[in-house]
C-alpha cells in the first residue's frame, strides 16, 4: 500500500551513492513507453544500470538485482524538463509584482531594472543565484533545465551570463535580443547582437532566442538575429505572442523552429501554422498567474493537433516561480489540459522542445531522471496544488 514502507538505497557494502539498482514497490509508474500502453503501470519495477533505465515492467517479473530500493507504493514519474528559464540575474522585482497585483499592467520595460542589477553583480553573486534556483528546481522535481541569458545586454555581460549558465546545463540560450538597452537605438543594438555579441556568446550557447513582441523586437529584426545565430551554429527559439497578437508564432512556424514560447494571444492562422509545422507551443502559465493576463488556451491547441510543452519561465519579472508542479496544476485548472496531458507536456514535451530524446521519459536507454512522489498517483500533482509532493529525485540514477 502507498506510503507504508520505504527502504533507503544501499548496497551490500553500505554505499549509498550507487547507479545500478532496482526500484520496487512502484504503485504507479508513468514511463511514456508506448509498449506499456497509454495508462501508467500499476505495481511496477524499474531497473537502473549505469545511470540509464535498463528495464521497466510489472514488479512480478522484475529481474533480480543486488540492490533494491522499495518506494513503498508511491507514484514514480520522469523528472520534469523545464525548457524555458532566465536564471542568470541579480536582485528581484517584488515591488513591481505588488504594483501589478493592485492594477499596474506588466510591461517588457521592467527587464531594464534587472539588467542594471545584473551588470552590477559579480560573477560569484550571479553563479550563487543560479545555483540556488537550480537547487530549488531540483527539489521540485526538475532534472533538466534550459537557461537563457538576456539580463546583460552588453558583450561582456551576455557572454559571462552564458558562461555561468553553462556550469549548470548544456541547454543554454543566447537571448541578447531581449530588449534594446538604454543608450542604444534598435538598429545599433541589432548590429551588436548579430556581430560581436554573437561571436562572444556562441561558444557558450546551444540556442538563440528573440523576444519578438511590440516594445521589444519586430519581425524583421527577429529574422536577422535568428539568421545570424543559425550561421553561428545556434538553433532558434522565440518568445512570441505573449503580450498581444503578433507575427512571431507564424515566423517560428515558417522557419521550422523547434519551439515557440508563450503563445498566449493566438488567432486561427497561428494555431493552424503550429499544427502544420510541428513547432512546439511552449506554454508558461506561471507568467499569466503572475501578470494577471488571460491564460493561453491549451485545449484549443491540443484539439488542433499542436504539440504542447509546459515550462516555468522562471525570471524575476513576469514569473518568479521555479515550480513545474505549479505549472502542471495551473495548466489543468486554468488551461483545459487533462492531468495526463499536463504531465506529458512538462516532461516529454519539454524534452522535445529542447530537441532531446534522452530525457522526459523512462523508456529503456533514457537517462534515469526519476521523481518519487509522496502520493499514490501523478494525479495528485494537480489535485493537491501547492503541496510539496516531490519526495525523492534521481538524476542519472543518483
Ligand atoms: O519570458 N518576455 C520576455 N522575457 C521574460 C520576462 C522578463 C522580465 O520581465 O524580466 C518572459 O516573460
Ligand atoms: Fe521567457
Amino acid at each position: 500500500m502507498w506510503g507504508v514502507s520505504s527502504t533507503p538505497r544501499s548496497d551490500k557494502s553500505g554505499r549509498t551513492d550507487i547507479s545500478t539498482f532496482v526500484l520496487t514497490g512502484i504503485g504507479e509508474l508513468t514511463s511514456h513507453d508506448p509498449g506499456h500502453g497509454p495508462a501508467p503501470l500499476r505495481d511496477a519495477a524499474l531497473v537502473v544500470e549505469s545511470g540509464r533505465v535498463a528495464w521497466t515492467g510489472p514488479a512480478a517479473s522484475a529481474p533480480a538485482a543486488d540492490t533494491a530500493y522499495d518506494v513503498g507504493g508511491r507514484a514514480l514519474v520522469p523528472g520534469f524538463v523545464d525548457s524555458h528559464s532566465h536564471l542568470v540575474f541579480a536582485g528581484d522585482r517584488a515591488e513591481e509584482f505588488a504594483a501589478r497585483m493592485t492594477g499596474t499592467a506588466y510591461s517588457a520595460g521592467g527587464i531594464r531594472t534587472t539588467v542594471a542589477a545584473t551588470r552590477a553583480a559579480t560573477d560569484e553573486q550571479l553563479t550563487a543565484n543560479v545555483a540556488r534556483l537550480v537547487e530549488e528546481m531540483r527539489r521540485q522535481g526538475t532534472t533538466t533545465v534550459e537557461v537563457k541569458s538576456g539580463y546583460g545586454l552588453s558583450v561582456r555581460d551576455e557572454a559571462r551570463s552564458l558562461a555561468i549558465a553553462r556550469q549548470f546545463t548544456e541547454d543554454t540560450t543566447f537571448l541578447g535580443a531581449h530588449v534594446v538597452p538604454e543608450g542604444a537605438t534598435a538598429e545599433e543594438y541589432v548590429d551588436l547582437v548579430t556581430g560581436p555579441m554573437l561571436e562572444a556568446c556562441a561558444p557558450h550557447a546551444r540556442w538563440i532566442d528573440v523576444f519578438c513582441e511590440r516594445g521589444a523586437f519586430d519581425v524583421d529584426q527577429t529574422r536577422a538575429v535568428l539568421a545570424a545565430g543559425a550561421a553561428a551554429g545556434l538553433r532558434g527559439r522565440l518568445h512570441a505572442n505573449q503580450l498581444g497578437p503578433g507575427p512571431g508564432v507564424r515566423l517560428a512556424c515558417e522557419l521550422g523552429l523547434v519551439a515557440v514560447d508563450h503563445c498566449t494571444y493566438l488567432d486561427d492562422a497561428d494555431v493552424a501554422a503550429l499544427a502544420d509545422s510541428g513547432t512546439i507551443a511552449t506554454l508558461l502559465p506561471g507568467v499569466e498567474f503572475s501578470t494577471r493576463q488571460p491564460y493561453p488556451d491549451a485545449r484549443r491547441l491540443l484539439d488542433a493537433g499542436v504539440r504542447v510543452a509546459l515550462a516555468t519561465d522562471c525570471n524575476p519579472g513576469s514569473c518568479y516561480t521555479s515550480s513545474m508542479p505549479l505549472c502542471v496544476a495551473l495548466a489543468v485548472r486554468e488551461m483545459g489540459m487533462s492531468p495526463a496531458e499536463a504531465l506529458a507536456a512538462s516532461t516529454l514535451g519539454g524534452a522535445a522542445a529542447l530537441g532531446r530524446d534522452d530525457v522526459g521519459h523512462l523508456r529503456v536507454g533514457a537517462r534515469a531522471d526519476l521523481v518519487v512522489l509522496e502520493a499514490p498517483s501523478y494525479l495528485h500533482l494537480a489535485y493537491r496544488p501547492g503541496v510539496p509532493l516531490v519526495r525523492e529525485v534521481f538524476v542519472g540514477g543518483r
